[in-house]
């Protein structure tokens, strides 16, 4: 699932700093209702609402904000605006894995590896309220690139075509990509530009996200392959 502005790199960016889980919801009343169920300093609220922190959550959904000192030993019940909700609508998958630029490389070899062995692999992009957004469809392009590289055989539909177009048209440039995306332009001018940035920084973690009984983990050895 790649929700590249902002959410799947958030989700890499805390697994990454230490958090022990990432649960997504559908809704802050959701995640209020969850909360109640832990020791309150056990979990974190976080996600967004058009971009912004919600009144009573402990954090938005800025990867700038999943730093160690805040986020390690935690588990985070989130709620975005379609990130989490692409992320709940692929429970049932045999594996879900969380994709961005920041993690490109470790989902890239885990992707290459279920490819050789002749797995389906289905990129879900979270889009924009159930519409095309463009800097998911060109960090998909991203992958379908890397993933495919050198294999012969790989059948791709014409979704994975399109998205390969649109990395290539804005030449494997995240920065590019994101600046020309609306949800691009739409952080820079709520004030998240830096955000932009961390979001484009290719190969920055190695933590591949993966989701097991709802929750999202950090691949461990018990899982890898
Ligand atoms: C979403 O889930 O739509 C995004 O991650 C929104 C955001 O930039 O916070």
């Amino acid at each position: 699932m790649i929700d590249v502005l902002r959410a799947s790199t958030s989700i890499t960016v805390a697994l990454t700093h230490g958090a022990k889980a990432v649960v997504p919801f559908e809704s802050p009343d959701e995640v209020a209702d969850r909360a109640r169920q832990f020791e309150r300093a056990a979990v974190l609220l976080s996600g967004e609402r058009k971009m912004l922190p919600m009144p009573g959550f402990d954090l938005g959904n800025s990867p700038r904000e999943m730093v160690r000192d805040v986020v390690e030993g935690k588990t985070l019940l989130m709620t975005t605006t379609n990130g989490t909700r692409a992320l709940l609508a692929a429970v049932g998958a045999a594996e879900v894995i969380v994709a961005c630029y920041a993690n490109a490389s470790a989902v890239t070899a885990l992707l290459r590896t279920a490819l050789r062995s002749g797995t389906h692999v289905i990129i879900v992009c979270a889009g924009q309220d159930k519409d095309v957004a463009l800097e998911d469809a060109g960090c998909a392009g991203f992958f379908v690139r890397l993933v495919t590289d050198g294999f012969s055989q790989v059948a791709m539909n014409d979704g994975a075509r399109t998205c390969a177009l649109i990395d290539r048209y804005y030449g494997g440039d995240p920065a590019a990509l994101f600046t020309a995306a609306q949800h691009g332009q739409a952080l820079a001018a709520a004030g998240f530009a830096e955000d932009l940035a961390v979001c484009g920084a290719v190969d920055e973690y190695p933590t591949v996200p993966v989701m097991v009984d709802r929750q999202i983990v950090r691949l461990g050895p018990n899982l890898a392959r």
